[in-house]
């Protein structure tokens, strides 16, 4: 097995266990976490009364939803994603016009989807080899169709990211630095990367604008590190430690974000790349 597929393995498997469980759980507050971002990758999309949308890894379906309310009766959406436990979620919400399939999306056929409109909410950056995943999800577009998702910058531009982890660097040792195709959250941070992939895919015409927002958390800094410390950055680093390491670390996260409460919640900055781009 390549490198590459090594990876994109791990991902996949990552996602039908502890990561796709974890998501699962958090639905309802990621889902309010995310709310500025939806609307304004909504408005990014512009899915019209009628469209045929295709929602690469949907997870819980909160994003296809509402992609559903804006494509109408006449419209449909579907959302693909490699993980039982979270399309487990999205089956159990989904409208008349809204479907979705358990598939790899790097892989899966797509002929015939001729979709109006391949979009995606942070679904896009698991790919072992994003280069011939692109190129597969090209071929799901109309050839007047376009892409348009939302994926993190750089964990250095995401306080909400940066400080839990430097924080949970103080308890735990610091893990080797990823291989710079190692698939992940913050995999499509450097936007000439994203050039590269689109452009290897087929995609032309790339639009790529920064969008930042803030993730609120409960205004009690012990309840946001208890919160973060189950998140993307905390599940990942901390779930398989003893109890004791967690306890440290959730402490030390409550420190580090003490300084970020105002107004009633814990305020992390927030920042993303909304990409749009022709097939
Ligand atoms: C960070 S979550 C985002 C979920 C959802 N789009 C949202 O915004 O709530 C990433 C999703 O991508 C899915 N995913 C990862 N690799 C995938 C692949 N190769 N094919 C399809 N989905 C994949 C995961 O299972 C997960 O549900």
């Amino acid at each position: 097995m390549s490198d590459a597929a090594e990876r994109h393995r791990r991902q996949v498997e990552s996602w039908n266990g502890p990561m796709g469980q974890q998501w699962a759980q958090n639905e309802a507050r990621t889902e309010r976490g995310l709310m500025p971002l939806t609307e304004a990758l909504l408005a990014a999309a512009a899915a019209q009364p009628g469209e045929r949308v295709l929602d690469i890894g949907c997870g819980c379906g909160g994003y296809t939803l509402a992609l559903g309310r804006a494509v109408g009766a006449t419209g449909r959406v579907t959302g693909a994603d490699v993980s039982t436990a979270v399309l487990e979620v999205a089956e159990a919400t989904k409208a008349d016009n809204t479907g979705y399939v358990l598939a790899d999306a790097s892989t899966h056929d797509f002929a015939g989807t001729a979709a109006d409109l391949l979009t995606s909410r942070f679904g896009v950056m698991f790919f072992g080899d994003p280069d011939a995943a692109f190129a597969n999800l090209h071929r799901a577009l109309k050839p007047s169709g376009r892409l348009v998702f939302a994926c993190w910058r750089a964990v250095a531009d995401n306080p909400w990211a940066r400080i839990p982890q430097q924080a949970i660097f103080s308890v735990i040792d610091r893990p080797p630095p990823p291989h710079p195709e190692e698939p992940g959250p913050f995999a499509f941070g450097d936007e000439a990367r994203i050039r590269r992939i689109l452009a290897a895919g087929g995609f032309k015409d790339p639009a790529i604008t920064p969008f930042d927002f803030e993730m609120l958390f409960p205004a009690d800094p012990a309840a946001a590190a208890a919160a973060i410390s189950t998140g993307p950055i905390g599940g990942r680093l901390l779930r398989d430690k003893p109890d004791e390491v967690r306890a440290a670390a959730v402490a030390a996260i409550a420190a580090a974000v003490t300084p970020c409460v105002s107004n009633g919640f814990t305020r992390l900055g927030a920042s993303v790349w909304i990409v749009i781009a022709r097939a």
